[in-house]
């Protein structure tokens, strides 16, 4: 078969790896599924090779500051696990995971008010592969899946993956508003346009940085309940709140209307790839069919040795230590933003997790100003990449939990600067078009 037409590939190059070798002709350009073409890399990919140089100051990455972590005590108990289970470590597991691992998740999750059975969890490869199952078992293309706006880049990736139809709800610094989200519902439901599920990040969003409060946590419970729209709550950050006792998950009080996902990617390492589902008995039959299909099983050396962190390592202790230390980043980038960002610029005020969301002055767009910023030495991820929509230009997340605290007054000197010549730029010259984006974001670990 002679291919019909021929397209130039955009190389996926982190700035890690030297560029891929041979031709960047895409022969293949006609035989991709069509949801492939839902797959587009980030326009700002490149951007964050340069933003990873160390004389830039990145607040535009997620990446957990994992340099806390005792990593000689990790590095023992990983050496362990092969010389004295290495058998068992190196097999194949389950699909569903480890059943040791997930008893020990069912406690982790008891922190949060849920109370559940280790039967009903499936672990998974980081709560990403389980966004990418629960999208994989309920959508078909064009179904219609509700999401805050802004959403987690990485969920809408998958969804754009599977040709989801997202419809954003709104959200204030309370998190999602009940009212849009009823007002949403009974639109689509008139409209004939079932829903899917609803996908919420309800505490310490990311990019958002707000929390759903108490009241409007049974709103949402009663409105998805009474319209039968599943809940998938995500909640990789529940743990790291800076003031009192965890919020009580949403899952607490649906054990059937709410799917739970979790992750020790933020409260042990990323690296380890283990997170896990909660999940209504007939959906977690479903997800462990659509895990077996994907990987056959999940690494059993990870989900042995965070057993074996879990069982051996006080990781209360550890989390505490985490909490302090964002804390630390976060009022390290309030302070910044207070005494030195234009007044015009507004930001939410996180009580927990990594990120801030900022708003921009009218007639100000994030992804234009990027480069610009740069330049400057500072990045940030534009709103846009949080949006199916294309909207979002005048916002930007700020995460405060790699950099140090020093680091972060710097990279907010120097984007307070840039933000005030774009303010005279518009002042002077009117505002320049916002330009329309294109697609959704890939998720990437330099966007997560
Ligand atoms: C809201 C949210 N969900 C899911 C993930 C994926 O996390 P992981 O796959 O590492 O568990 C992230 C990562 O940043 C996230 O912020």
């Amino acid at each position: 078969m002679t291919p019909r037409r021929w397209a130039v590939t955009e190389e996926l190059d982190h700035g890690q790896t030297p560029a891929t070798q041979g031709s960047r002709i895409d022969a293949y350009v006609d035989r991709y599924a069509a949801r492939a073409t839902g797959m587009v890399a980030s326009e700002i990919r490149a951007l964050f090779a340069v933003a990873s140089r160390p004389e830039v100051v990145s607040l535009a990455g997620g990446m957990p500051y994992v340099t806390a972590l005792p990593l000689d005590m990790v590095g023992e108990l990983v050496s362990e696990l092969v010389t004295r289970r290495g058998p068992v470590a190196l097999q194949y597991g389950s699909g569903q995971g480890d059943p040791h691992l997930r008893e020990q998740i069912c406690d982790v999750m008891r922190l949060e008010g849920i109370n559940a059975g280790a039967n009903d969890v499936v672990v998974t490869v980081g709560s990403q592969q389980a966004l990418d199952l629960i999208t994989r078992i309920f959508i078909d293309p064009g179904d219609v899946v509700l999401a805050e706006g802004p959403s987690y880049v990485g969920a809408l990736g998958t969804f754009a993956a599977y040709q989801a139809k997202v419809v954003h709800i709104a959200m204030d610094d309370q998190g999602i508003v009940p009212e849009s989200l009823a007002q949403t519902i009974y639109a689509l439901e008139t409209a004939g346009a079932p829903i899917k599920f609803l996908y919420t990040i309800p505490t310490f969003h990311n990019p958002g940085g707000v929390t759903l409060n108490i009241a409007r946590r049974q709103q949402v419970l009663d409105i998805c309940q009474r319209a039968g729209v599943l809940i998938i709550e995500d909640n990789p950050y529940g743990l790291l709140g800076f003031d009192g006792e965890p919020m009580r998950a949403l899952r607490a009080d649906n054990p059937d209307g709410v799917v739970y996902l979790g992750s020790f990617s933020k409260t042990l390492a990323p690296g380890f790839r283990v997170g896990w589902a909660l999940a209504p008995h007939a959906v977690r039959d479903k997800l462990v069919l659509a895990m077996e299909s994907a990987v056959l099983s999940h690494s059993s050396f990870t989900q042995l040795a965070v057993g074996q962190y879990l069982a051996t390592q006080p990781w209360r202790e550890q989390i505490k230590t985490f909490r302090e230390l964002y804390r630390e980043r976060r009022d390290a980038l309030l302070d910044a933003l207070d005494s030195l960002m234009p007044p015009e610029v507004t930001w939410t005020r996180p009580g927990g997790g990594f990120f801030v969301w900022a708003t921009l002055p009218d007639g100000l767009d994030s992804k234009a100003i990027l480069p610009r910023a740069v330049a400057e030495r500072v990045a940030f991820v534009p709103g846009t990449g949080f949006y199916s929509d294309g909207s979002g230009a005048r916002h930007m997340r700020l995460s405060y939990c790699y950099p140090e605290p020093d680091r972060i007054r710097e990279g907010v000197r120097r984007l307070a600067g840039v933000i005030e010549q774009e303010m005279q730029l518009r002042d002077t010259f009117g505002t320049g078009s916002v330009r329309d984006h294109q697609g959704v974001d890939t998720p990437g670990p330099d966007l997560a």
